[in-house]
């Protein structure tokens, strides 16, 4: 049996009441593909190169069929919470709701708070083909599908998010084409942007009128550093900050956009931002690392396996000198506390309690000892960022076990448990035993 090694330095003690939680989502776990409407993701892996290696989401972890046996591992772990999407393309089938029903069911028996998302990247096929986040309407049949998930589970559910990572959707899946719909629109695709704050606020509202207690949206973030001192260096480096940091928490926590934004958005961008900007009872922040940008340097790169085109006002850099995943992401857990610091000054009493929604690394092998290293370093640096002073009260690694990692297939494991995906058989590795560990003395 793989153990987890002993840590001579506890992880130090969080707020009695601190969320803390594994996190997942629909299309990277589910599979039962045919139990469901196709989603843009089926699309996107149909076509020949779009998924390295050539892998599709069809069974992926057979969590559909396998929840049971995931509720167990979660129990076992002992998360207080746990973060799953919901999957709209399902929901839109007859009795697609009933799945989410069940395993709402187990996981409060298992006493295991659920704590959906109820969009990540899967949006159905046929809404995308009528126009997708690129129509204002998109935005209006997600309130009411949302509706109709609150309906059925608000009995249950206390805790939502709205989004995962609209600025990821948005960059990847419309500007540059490397994620689902394949988009290559560049800086046409604003108004996916828009339309996606547009759905999270009418989302909010849905949740409320059907008795929501707890009301977030997760966005991605992280430090930019420039390359260098000069004013070329920073001033991309700051544009970069303005679409990754910026973009999408302006207008939900103070209702306006980035300036020379807003102009460039559909509709009645000032109404629509009174929407957008909802209170909400949380801010999800999905964290992996910090990124160093630089002035364009005329020439395409590939980042991270990301096609960045010569034309953008920008270019990713390597960050040297610090340790990388196996996804090539640089370890640098003091990034968090910068990032979350940070973003406390800039939002000041206008940021609510803040939930790490997302924080994990790739790497092989089931005697995952990186895997540790980078979550207990990020443990201590999110300690470091409540001692000065930042709300946060929740934690949630990624991911609870290997799944379809989007462009990357299978190729990428995040997993606190291995999935072998011919089997599909579920071993917890080192990291599993270590945040088991980790959970027990915050609870002893
Ligand atoms: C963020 C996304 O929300 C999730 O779907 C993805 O698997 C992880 N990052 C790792 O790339």
């Amino acid at each position: 049996m793989i153990r987890a090694m002993a840590t001579t330095n506890p992880v130090p003690r969080f707020p009695a009441g601190f969320q803390w939680g594994v996190s997942t989502s629909a299309h990277q776990i589910e599979g039962a593909v045919r139990l469901r409407e196709p989603s843009v993701w089926d699309a996107f892996t149909d076509r020949p190169g779009r998924v390295k290696d050539g892998s599709t989401a069809a069974v992926a972890c057979d969590h559909y069929h396998r929840y049971r046996e995931d509720v167990a591992l979660l129990a076992g772990l002992g998360v207080n919470a746990y973060r799953f999407s919901v999957s709209w393309p399902r929901v839109l089938r007859e009795g697609g709701l009933d799945f989410y029903d069940r395993l709402v069911d187990e996981l409060c028996a298992a006493g295991v708070r659920p704590v959906p998302t109820l969009f990540h990247w899967d949006l159905p096929l046929a809404l995308h083909e009528a126009g997708g986040w690129l129509k204002r309407d998109t935005a209006a049949r997600f309130a009411e599908y949302v509706s109709l998930v609150a309906g059925r589970l608000g009995d249950r559910v206390r805790q939502w998010i709205t989004l995962n990572e609209p600025a990821e959707h948005t960059l990847l899946g419309h500007a540059l084409g490397t994620h689902a719909p394949g988009e290559r629109l560049m800086f046409g695709a604003l108004p996916v942007a828009h339309h996606q704050l547009l759905a999270h606020g009418l989302a909010v509202r849905a949740l409320r009128a059907a008795g929501a207690a707890e009301v977030g949206i997760t966005n991605s973030h992280g430090p930019t550093w420039p390359a260098s001192p000069e004013p070329a260096d920073v001033e991309a480096a700051d544009f970069y900050d303005v679409l990754l940091n910026r973009l999408f928490a302006d207008p939900v926590l103070l209702g306006a956009y980035p300036e020379g934004f807003g102009e460039l958005m559909p509709g009645e961008v000032g109404a629509d931002l009174k929407v957008i900007a909802e209170p909400l009872d949380f801010y999800g922040v999905n964290y992996y690392a910090p990124t160093k940008v630089g002035a364009p340097q005329g020439e395409e790169i590939d980042f991270g396996g990301v096609r960045m085109p010569a034309e953008l006002p920008f270019s990713v850099r390597e960050i040297e000198g610090r340790p990388l995943t196996d996804f090539g992401w640089p370890v640098v857990p003091e990034a968090l506390t910068e990032l979350l610091t940070a973003f406390r000054t800039r939002y000041g009493d206008r940021l609510p309690p803040v939930v790490v929604t997302e924080n994990g690394c790739s790497y092989e092998g089931l005697d995952d000892q990186d895997r540790i290293t980078y979550l207990d370093g990020h443990l201590r640096a999110l300690h470091r960022a409540l001692e000065a002073g930042v709300d946060v009260r929740g934690y949630f690694v990624w991911s609870l076990m290997d799944n379809f990692e989007w462009a990357e297939g299978h190729a990428r494991r995040f997993g606190l448990v291995h999935v072998d995906f011919t089997t599909l058989r579920r071993t917890p590795k080192a990291s599993y035993h270590w945040f088991r560990e980790v959970l027990r003395a915050q609870r002893g």
